[in-house]
């Protein structure tokens, strides 16, 4: 394929020299004189293991060159990767200048083109930059349409800086936000022969993982730094005590827990780190991550109980009370907060849990719900049928395998609230309305 690259950074470099690698015609384009010259010369403007050998090679086997000229090098190619800077604003803002500059810039030279182009954006964007600031750049500065006359893509870019080219023959997975298929077709294309997984999104899906990755390892980096602060208060090896962590990969380092959803709960959670963060007051460490954590789960419960009085009406059904399906343990369960909270504020409320009901429920915990929860006893239902007849609001809390069929069975009116996520895709099919807590 021709390629043109469209800033010549750590990400543009990289991407340039390994696309000439694989064959393809690339070139390159940068404001800055001096980055243009170097590649020119066969070197690599900046220092990246490997880097220089890629760049001599590309350059010598006549595959990559560069120019600072951007209507040329798009009139040259069939696909421009966008690579240029988003920097912070002084208020923490992203900077979009430099990629509103080169859309409007690829925009002007697409005016002049006849042949179909495809425009990938390789910035880190937030979601809906590119849908809704820089197509709308394209299309003006073209006097072109999307779809028809160009394509679009939001191909976001996973590699580390240091082992920038390892990573770019295996990354973790290449992730293609497509306006259209056929621009997905061609940025595809570029990766044949990677072997990783390949997912085709839409754009704002494409956006949104990168900054998901990387507000992820900040946050691994934070709590093993946070967790190391506490051991070493304690004079133990924070090394060896998160050696040991990374060892569970069934739920410490596994999808495990990272299903959006509704609150944490039970008797472990809220306890444990209760009397964590507290012990971290008491040695004078700060840990603003750990203390964040019960606030945060705070404030979901909240969004939950939000829902709630948005759909508008009194009667309210919630399935599911423990803190998670298949057990009956209802010690700091968030769902306790929501039904206390709506009584509270004069919703009627109903509650069926299959395995919380006092006429089952034997020894502590029996006791435990007969003595700290009297009042949620008297809201008990029966039967799920019992609990859908009475209500127009119907709350799935906890992903008990019995709610699974609850989505079907609703009646034109009435609203479902997914908590837990138990309607994989909604598709309309059912009577109700549906909204999921973070989906
Ligand atoms: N550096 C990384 O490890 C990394 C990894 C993944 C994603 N990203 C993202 O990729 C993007 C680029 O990052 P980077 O570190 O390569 O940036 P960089 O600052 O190193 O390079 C950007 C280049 O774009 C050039 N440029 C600016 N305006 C231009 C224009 N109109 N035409 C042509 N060139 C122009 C600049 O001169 C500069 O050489 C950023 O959004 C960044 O967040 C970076």
């Amino acid at each position: 394929m021709r390629i043109s690259i469209l800033g010549l950074g750590y990400v543009g470099c990289v991407s340039a020299a390994c696309l000439a690698h694989e064959g393809h015609a690339v070139v390159g384009v940068d404001v800055n004189p001096t980055k243009v010259d170097l590649i020119g010369a066969g070197r690599s403007p900046i220092v990246e293991p490997g880097l220089d050998e890629l760049i001599a090679e590309g350059v010598a086997t006549g595959r990559l060159r560069a120019t600072l000229d951007t209507k040329a090098a798009v009139h040259e190619t069939e696909l421009s990767l966008i690579c240029v800077g988003t920097p912070s604003n002084a208020n923490g803002s992203l900077n979009l200048k430099y990629v509103e500059g080169v859309c409007r810039e690829i925009g002007e030279a697409l005016a002049s083109k006849d042949a179909y182009h495809v425009v990938v954006i390789r910035s880190t964007v937030l979601p809906g930059t590119v849908l809704n600031q820089m197509l709308p750049i394209l299309e003006a500065a073209s006097g072109k349409k999307v779809g028809e006359h160009f394509g679009l893509s939001m191909n976001p870019e996973f590699l580390r800086e240091s082992s920038a080219i390892a990573d770019y023959y295996s990354p973790s997975h290449i992730v293609i936000g497509e306006y259209d298929e056929r621009s997905g077709d061609m940025v595809e294309a570029l990766y044949k022969g990677i072997d990783a997984p390949l997912e085709r999104v839409s754009i704002p899906t494409a956006e949104m993982v990168k900054y998901v990755d990387n507000a992820f390892h900040a946050l691994k980096v934070v709590f093993a730094n946070e967790i190391g602060s506490v051991c070493k208060a304690h004079e133990i090896d924070g090394r060896r005590v998160m050696e040991i962590f990374c060892q569970d990969t069934r739920l410490n380092l596994s999808p495990a827990y990272l299903r959006p959803g509704y609150a944490f709960g039970g008797s472990c959670l809220p306890k444990d780190l209760r009397a964590l963060t507290y012990r971290t007051k008491e040695r004078d460490i700060d840990a603003p991550m750990l203390n964040s954590l019960l606030l945060s789960n705070q404030y979901h419960i909240q969004r939950g109980i939000h829902m709630v009085e948005q759909a508008a009406s009194k009667e309210v059904g919630i399935l599911g009370l423990s803190f998670k399906a298949n057990t009956d343990d209802v010690r700091e369960s968030p769902m306790v907060v929501l039904i206390e909270t709506l009584v509270g504020r004069g919703f009627h409320v109903r509650v069926y849990d299959e395995h919380v009901h006092p006429d089952r429920l034997i020894g502590a915990n029996r006791e435990f719900l007969l003595r700290e929860l009297p009042h949620i006893v008297s809201l008990m239902s029966d039967t799920i049928d019992h609990l859908l007849a009475d209500v127009d609001t119907v709350v799935i809390a906890n992903g008990s395998a019995a709610f699974r069929d609850v989505p079907g069975k609703l009646r034109q009116g009435q609203t479902l609230i997914d908590l837990v996520g138990i309607v994989k895709h909604h598709d309309d099919t059912y009577q109700g309305s549906y909204d999921g807590i973070c989906w």
